[in-house]
């Protein structure tokens, strides 16, 4: 792989951190074929709950000597870093996730403890970004038509660090041309992402015709919920996305009609928000809640910038006696362990929160999870 003599410089810097993180990126670079490295615009990091990086981690974070050279964003925590006894987490745990958020803000890292950096980060078609987090990457991709790899934390941190990632993948425009057709019915876009997810296979890119326009949440519903089952990192929506006719139209053909999914526990909580909501979001809970109580456990999400943004949209979900967090999710916190069964309007949330907490998970679209909140 070709380096500039900057990126010499860098891969034999004095600063171990530095001279660490290019490594990372040239063992990556070389593992997938990159012919050189880009400059990228922004990183964001994943995996930072102390739940899933533990002491080792946490000790790994501390051990870093360098601040990132390009705009860093990090992705929710194990809490909510001001509520947090009121999800139920311990002292110990808020402790240790506290010390690894002040690691990460000491190498410049912006406190934004959200999965939705694109609400927020200046990025544009074409830019490459080096972003961890799968909904972020699939919605960067395919919405924004910027240009990311779906990285680890650690590869995200490196390349915030050198402001460079390899050039493989999803940064070389001919790997992102869709070469499957595929056409979907039904109304529920997370259930048509998670249902397009499971069906392809592990290198097919959709090109989605469907005789709707979805909205911008619903895309981001739609790819969340196939990067979580399928792992993709890209899609294109016929006349939408912005790349959808930049490549020859894909001859292999599938249809999709997504059915409703079985419900198979009674929920103790509810809970909205994977990924992150957006301002129109919060305003259509608002308005499904207008003059209404909840009367089980119903907790919604979003990030701490938006809800400080939408202080009275916040306060009038919260009068129905639902609760709104920030800083986390239920699918990376701990706290939702506490519950049986909890009832989501999120592909991506209904195929995690079994695998990584264990809990049992049902299916409901936005106004489904309300009546059942209010129930
Ligand atoms: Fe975000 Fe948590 Fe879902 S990090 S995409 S809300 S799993």
């Amino acid at each position: 792989m070709y380096l500039s003599r900057e990126e010499e410089k860098l891969l034999e810097s004095d600063n171990p951190t530095v001279a660490k993180s290019m490594e990372i990126l040239v063992a990556l670079g070389e593992i997938y074929g990159a012919d050189r490295l880009v400059d990228i615009k922004s990183a964001h990091v994943s995996g930072i709950s102390y739940q899933n990086i533990g002491d080792a981690g946490l000790e790994w974070l501390e051990g870093l000597n360098a601040r990132v050279a390009v705009p860093t964003t990090v992705n929710p925590a194990g809490m909510d870093v001001i509520r947090w006894k009121e999800m139920g987490i311990d002292e110990g745990f808020y402790r240790k996730q506290m010390r690894i958020l002040k690691a990460l803000e000491r190498i410049g890292a912006e406190m934004s403890l959200t999965c939705t950096p694109y609400y927020f980060s200046d990025v544009s078609k074409g830019d490459h970004l080096a972003w961890a987090e799968s909904n972020a990457v699939i919605y960067a991709n395919s919405v924004l038509g910027a240009r990311t790899n779906r990285e680890s934390g650690i590869s995200a941190i490196a390349a915030g660090i050198t402001g460079k990632t390899p050039r493989y993948g999803m940064h070389v425009k001919g790997n992102r041309a869709p070469n499957v057709l595929v056409k979907v019915g039904g109304d529920n876009a997370s259930l048509i992402g998670y249902e397009i997810g499971k069906l392809l296979k592990h290198d097919e890119i959709p090109l989605i015709v469907a005789d709707r326009k979805f909205s911008n949440d619903e895309l981001k519903l739609m790819g969340a919920a196939m990067a979580a089952t399928g792992n993709k990192a890209i899609f294109h929506v016929e006349g939408q996305t912005p790349e959808w006719d930049d490549f020859e139209r894909p001859s292999e053909k599938l249809e999709i009609d997504v059915k409703e999914v079985e419900k198979t526990c009674e929920p103790d909580l509810v809970a909205i928000g994977c990924p992150h909501l957006s301002r129109e979001e919060l305003l259509r809970i608002v308005e499904l809640l207008r003059g209404k109580k909840v009367k089980r456990e119903f907790w919604v999400f979003t990030s701490r910038k938006l809800a400080e943004e939408c202080r009275s949209i916040v306060e009038s979900i919260e009068r129905s006696g639902a609760k709104v967090f920030c800083d986390t999710c239920m699918v990376v916190s701990p706290a939702t362990e506490n519950f049986e069964c909890v009832m989501v309007n999120s592909g991506k949330a209904l195929e995690y929160i079994p695998k990584l907490r264990g809990v049992k998970a049902v299916f409901g679209s936005l106004e489904e999870c309300i009546k059942v909140a209010i129930s």
